[in-house]
């Protein structure tokens, strides 16, 4: 019996050798074999440097309330094959010009009882695959629903992974790190931990997904250009180490509502045996359409200062009264009401931030909790929170915008929509003239909460296309967009810049939450940040949350040269100095570091990476000869041993370099620190000694 089974799985690879369709990646080190199951289910499988990566995985789509969905008895009616090879140059970013260079396999299928066209689209770049499905006009598919899509991605072990459970409501998690036949349990755990809205499976882990085999090949599994689909999750069946997609569902449990022609996202696969090529990846933007909006002139990266801290660690308010229990947004009449006094979004307080913003080069100032409707904002599932345009009395739009202007400052606006989504799409147009109106070009957006309409949740087709809706209206205002709690970000900054920041990942604001992992910034830039520029707020100078507000009990797991690093090592164009001025007072010299590191990038060099561990990136600055360096570590302290061999060799140069102190500690001695000055050129090393949760920053200037 054993033997006719063998010979039987020999007859199936035999005919499935013969449908089979193979492409190489440019450079040759992937291969990519799409081929049909006996019964006509499409599958790929992914080899790198000739050993499989992805086993044979199944593609397809269930549909609803269809006699057939798209999961098998297709033959295949064609396969074409195309080279794309070009260098574009992103409006902002981690270097100047990027290169989008892959082979191509359209497979169109046919579906044999159904007449039905489908066509697997693959891209093999040289750091990995990219592949959607794409539904042609045809006559016997026009709108249809999906129940589920069943993209499999095969692992060929028990790999490491850090992941963050799978939930359609928050993805600000702290990573785990385990063997994926170890997700099983610790998911629902965590998700319950984190008190989360709606979640499924305890098998199910968010993209962007980074793993380890034990062979020590990295692979991160993600979607890039998630527009008007579901985000989607992955289900892990832990017998078989298959990973199974699993779209976010909307108020009916339904996944997808298509109308051809129409696409998938498209599926990413990146793999290197280098973690500092998963870094360098561009795989996700290049797989994204090339910037849609004509005039950029208006879109520039923002170096920011907020009244915001102070109310993230309790040490003020967003709310302006204690009074009332339920303010009735445009019926409350504030002037009437008790001042609660620990308002922070005040003429003066706001005027003092303009002024240290002025005073230390900053660009723009983001003020919180300056319009009405704080004092009960969320929990309640209210409508109408807010109305984006009136203020509290204490804060005078006009005098604040004068102020600012006369000091060149920009003013950052902030949208709390309280995930009353309609409400905020109502308002949109005069909130967004409101700000243009003040002198407002950015606005920060959140989605805290239950997402109303009720039942939806904040990563459904619903609420991605509405994510796309406030971000195209911005641009038509010219106003750039930093969305917090809005869907994971899949490259889409490439086709909108004025996207220049997402939260959508666990941010500086939970170290004030009772703390984050001191390894988290290890890992991020491998799985959150592959998808675009993150809000991430670093910059925290003052570690004991008791010193702010009495009763909180947190803790920031970071150094202070950890702190200055993450301006590197997080990219973004979009980067906050997070802490009050007056921490920033007790410590100017290490502050130099935030007011001089560049915010805009011509080049990029990966020095070293370890997911969990550490990461040091050095990044010159777009035009000029300035380079920066960071470095973020782990639990583990340990020695960064670089080479600055990537400074031009007939230049020399003077090295700032910003360490933890030797007996620095995340937790027990986060405060100190070194500075040291230092003539360098390209024929330099560096040994660095990192402390637990530690590391450090490096600015390096021309001399002449
Ligand atoms: C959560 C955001 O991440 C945070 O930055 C913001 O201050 C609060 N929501 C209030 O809108
Ligand atoms: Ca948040």
């Amino acid at each position: 019996m054993k033997l006719f089974i063998t010979s039987l799985a020999l007859y199936f690879s035999v005919i499935n050798l013969a449908l089979a369709q193979q492409i190489w990646s440019p450079n040759k080190t992937f291969s990519l074999e799409f081929s049909l199951l006996e019964d006509g289910s499409p599958t790929y499988k992914l080899s790198y440097l000739n050993k499989t990566v992805i086993e044979t995985s199944r593609l397809g789509l269930e549909l609803k309330d269809d006699k057939k969905s798209l999961l098998n008895d297709f033959v295949v009616s064609e396969y074409s094959e195309a080279t794309f090879n070009e260098v574009w140059a992103p409006v902002w970013g981690e270097e100047k010009e990027i290169r989008n260079h892959y082979n191509e396999l359209a497979v169109n299928l046919k579906q044999q009882e159904t007449n039905r066209e489908m066509i697997v689209r693959f891209r093999l770049f040289n750091d990995g695959l990219g592949f959607r499905y794409e539904f042609p006009a045809q006559d016997n598919l026009v709108y249809f629903v999906i129940k589920e899509e069943r993209t499999q991605f095969a692992m060929t072990g028990d790999h490491t992974a850090f992941w963050i459970p799978g939930d359609f409501d928050t993805q600000e998690y702290d990573y785990t790190k385990s063997k994926l036949s170890e997700i099983r349990g610790l998911s629902e755990a965590a998700v319950t931990a984190n008190l989360s809205q709606t979640s499924f499976g305890d098998t199910g882990v968010q993209t962007s997904l980074i793993m380890k085999t034990d062979e020590g090949l990295y692979i991160n599994l993600h979607e890039a250009a998630l527009i008007n689909y579901s985000c989607m999750h992955l289900n892990l069946d832990d017998e078989n180490m298959i990973f199974e997609s699993f779209l976010t569902p909307d108020a009916n449990g339904d996944k997808g509502y298509m109308q051809a022609p129409c696409n998938t996202p498209w599926r990413t696969i990146i793999v290197s045996e280098n973690a500092t090529d998963i870094l360098a990846s561009r795989m996700t933007l290049n797989l994204n359409d090339p910037c849609a909006i004509e005039d950029i002139s208006w879109i520039k990266p923002v170096k920011y200062i907020g009244v915001w801290w102070e109310m993230i660690t309790g040490k003020s308010t967003w709310s302006y009264t204690n009074d009332l229990p339920a303010v009735q947004l445009g019926k409350t009449d504030y002037s009437k009401v008790t001042p609660n006094g620990t308002h922070a979004a005040n003429n003066e307080k706001v005027k003092r931030y303009i002024d240290f913003a002025s005073d230390h080069g900053f660009d723009g100032v983001l003020v919180e909790g300056w319009n009405q409707g704080w004092e009960d904002w969320f929990g309640h599932s209210k409508d109408y929170v807010f109305d984006f345009m009136t203020p509290y009395p204490d804060f005078d739009v006009q005098e604040i915008h004068n102020y600012a202007k006369l000091k060149g400052v920009e003013m950052i606006m902030h949208h709390e929509t309280s995930s009353s989504v309609r409400n905020y799409e109502r308002h949109l147009d005069d909130a967004y003239q409101f700000m243009k109106d003040n002198g407002y070009n950015a606005v920060k957006s959140g989605y805290v909460g239950d997402i109303l309409p009720r039942g939806e949740n904040h990563y459904n087709q619903w609420m991605v296309n509405h994510y796309q809706y406030a971000l195209e209206k911005a641009a038509d205002y010219e106003i750039m967009v930093n969305a917090h709690e809005a869907v994971r970000p899949t490259g889409l900054c490439r086709t909108y810049p004025n996207l220049i920041g997402n939260e959508s990942a666990r941010g500086t604001e939970y170290q004030a939450f009772g703390g984050s992992k001191a390894n988290h910034v290890t890992v991020l830039p491998f799985t959150r940040l592959l998808g675009g520029p993150m809000d991430y707020t670093p910059g925290i100078f003052e570690m004991d949350m008791s010193k702010l507000s009495p009763n909180n009990t947190s803790h920031v797991n970071s150094t202070i040269a950890n702190q200055l690093a993450l301006y590197v090592t997080m990219y973004s164009p979009l980067q906050m100095a997070a802490d009050l001025p007056e921490h920033y007072e007790m410590f100017l010299d290490a502050f130099q570091f935030i007011k001089d590191v560049a915010i805009d990038w011509e080049e990029s060099v990966y020095l070293e990476a370890e997911p969990g561990d550490y990461i040091t990136i050095a990044r010159k600055e777009k035009g000029s000869n300035n380079w920066f360096v960071g470095n973020v570590n782990g639990y583990d302290s340990r020695t960064s041993k670089i080479t600055l061999d990537f400074l031009d060799k007939d230049k020399k140069y003077e090295a700032i370099i910003y360490a933890d102190a030797k007996d620095a500690h995340y937790k027990t001695n986060p405060q100190a620190y070194s500075i040291k000055t230092k003539k360098v050129t390209y024929k330099s090393k560096l040994s660095l000694v990192s402390a637990s949760g530690g590391g450090y920053a490096i600015s390096i200037k021309e001399i002449k």
